[in-house]
């Protein structure tokens, strides 16, 4: 059984401020259209291209499903929705809700990157950098965090904890 930590890791307020500052960063680029990997960047996105808002600036959803990384031969990522979106010639701006292995972005950068784009950045909130095993670097990063199960905003443990507005850590019951 996992629980709770008994305060957020990171709160709402401070998600909102660095947001602030994110967009900033992220607005010098241009980009012309998000893709956001569902489902946990859900929420993130939301908030995030709010304090882009551009009018010529469009967002079209996509899924990844990893199972495992992809340098090792049983390691697959599954991609759905990339069908009918149209990256060529576009600055594009891909939204995930965290960095773990890295073995997701890696893998889904290099299916993007044969679709033409004129340039790719990508941005996560949350970045776990001490469990990287692949080679990986986001282009922006909301927070940097420890190696810790995080929840909240977005990010879910076994489809539960999305909704809470807050980032909280999860941990076994004896604490770790
Ligand atoms: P990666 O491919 O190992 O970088 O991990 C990618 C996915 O694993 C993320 O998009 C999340 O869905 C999930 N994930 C990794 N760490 C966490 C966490 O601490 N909380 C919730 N989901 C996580
Ligand atoms: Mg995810």
């Amino acid at each position: 059984m996992y629980k709770m930590s008994e305060k957020p890791l990171i709160t709402a307020t401070q998600i909102a401020e660095r947001l602030d500052t994110l967009a900033q960063e992220i607005k010098a680029f241009h980009p012309e259209i998000i893709l956001s990997v569902l489902t946990g960047s859900y929420i993130f996105t939301a908030d995030l291209s709010r304090r882009l808002s551009s009018p010529d600036l469009q967002i079209k959803f996509i899924k990844a499903s990893s199972y495992g990384c992809s340098t090792k031969s049983s390691g697959k990522l599954e991609v759905s929705g990339l069908e009918g979106i149209d990256i060529c010639g576009k600055r594009v701006l891909v939204i995930d809700d965290i960095l773990d292995t890295g073995c997701t972005m890696e893998s889904l950068a290099k299916i993007l990157n044969g679709m033409g784009a004129s340039l790719i950045k990508t941005c996560v909130l949350l970045n776990k950098e001490s469990r990287r095993t692949v080679d990986f670097h986001a282009d922006f990063v909301g927070f940097e965090i420890e190696n810790e199960f995080v929840v909240g905003y977005g990010l879910d443990y076994a489809n539960n904890y999305r909704t809470f507005p807050d980032i909280w850590t999860l941990r076994d019951e004896n604490g770790k």
